[in-house]
């Protein structure tokens, strides 16, 4: 039998993703998701648990039925602003739903956790817009997002010194692009990312881009991200599921490119796929949108034998935009398949 593996948030859009390279890889996931932000259509493979995190009985239950060996966990909230408004929300959603989780896990006997991180637990912190980050960068979270996911690997972190849990947290970078199989891609709602945005702005379907601010101390002046292909950072997964570690260990690992991206460079790139320029102004900063994230990814080599392999930014755009725009291309229908849900 294959080994289970529970996705926490396998119904997002880098859960799905990853539940499909587990699937692939021999795996079976358990996809365990309440479905606030996730799609039922974009859990296609293993099983599917509706449940949500701060529930431990359901995740118990979900972990014995299933004999899970080994937890991926991506559910929470993502939203940068968002987070600077509801910071309440943040922390329990984030922080109270991975208490419950590593507890669930611990009376499991569930010994092995990869944990969705990202590069917002750095911030700035006094880095020129130039360099790139190493995991031993300073963290000084610019968002209270941010702020949840370094308090989550602290957990984490203190779970695995306090009980043998082995723990890897991967800090994406920016996630993007859609498995060339057509049959699942970004969808949020509300859709906040650059390039979803920037495709729609493109097609017509939505409308102009607003660049978030062009006074950064940056290139062009506008900030600077790693774009990574989703299927890439899904590999990362799989390879962070599978590396050899010592009980107790905790290893966090950046999953970047270690290529920086400004936001023009971006509507240039999505302007060239989409054959039309994307319609765009300028306006203000975006609160909690530090001027620069890219990633130093030599230790996701070093220890996952991982590195990008799909994350040009030509061909994060293109697949990006043939799952927004092909009508023949997957399944092929909006509202199906882990697309963006109709507007009601
Ligand atoms: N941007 C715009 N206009 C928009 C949307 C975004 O100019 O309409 C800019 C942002 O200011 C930022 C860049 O495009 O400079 C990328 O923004 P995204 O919202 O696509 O992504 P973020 O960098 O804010 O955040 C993403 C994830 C977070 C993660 C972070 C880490 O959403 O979960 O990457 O780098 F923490």
């Amino acid at each position: 039998t294959k080994p289970a593996v529970l996705v926490t948030g396998g119904a997002g859009y880098i859960g799905a993703h990853t539940a499909k390279a587990l699937h692939e890889l021999g795996f079976f996931p358990v996809v365990y998701d309440s479905l606030s932000s996730g799609f039922r259509e974009a859990a296609r493979w293993g099983a599917f648990v509706h449940g949500d995190i701060r529930d431990g009985r359901t995740l118990g239950e979900a972990l014995a039925a299933h004999n899970v060996k080994a937890v991926i966990h991506f559910a929470g909230l993502i939203e940068v602003g968002r987070s600077v408004a509801r910071p309440d929300l943040f922390w329990d959603h984030n922080v109270s739903g991975t208490v419950s989780l590593l507890s669930t896990m611990r009376e499991h006997g569930v010994g092995r956790l990869v944990f969705s991180s990202s590069a917002a637990v750095y911030g700035q912190a006094g880095r020129s817009a130039l360099e790139t980050i190493p995991e031993s960068a300073p963290k000084a979270p610019a968002s209270p997002y941010g702020d949840t996911k370094l308090a989550c690997e602290w957990l984490i972190e203190a779970q695995c010194r306090a009980y043998g849990l082995t723990a890897v947290a991967l800090r994406y970078f920016n996630a993007a692009g859609a498995d060339p199989s057509g049959q699942i891609g970004e969808a949020h709602e509300p859709e906040t990312h650059l390039i979803p945005l920037a495709i729609a702005a493109a097609l017509g379907d939505g409308k102009p881009l607003t660049v978030f601010g062009d006074d950064f101390g940056t290139p062009d002046g506008t900030c600077l991200r790693d774009y990574i292909h989703v299927t890439d950072l899904a590999a990362a997964h799989v390879a962070a599921l599978n590396v050899d570690l010592p009980a107790a260990a905790f290893e966090p690992v950046n999953v970047g490119t270690g290529e920086g991206r400004s936001v023009l460079q971006v509507v240039e790139a999505v302007g060239r796929a989409a054959g039309r320029a994307v319609p765009y102004s300028v306006g203000a900063r975006r609160a909690g949108d530090p001027p620069s994230l890219v990633a130093d990814p030599s230790r996701a080599r070093a220890l996952l034998g991982w590195s990008a392999k799909h994350s040009s930014l030509d061909q994060i755009v293109s697949e990006a935009l043939r799952w927004e725009r092909d009508p023949m291309y997957g399944a092929g229908v909006r509202g199906s398949a882990g697309r963006r849900k109709p507007k009601v």
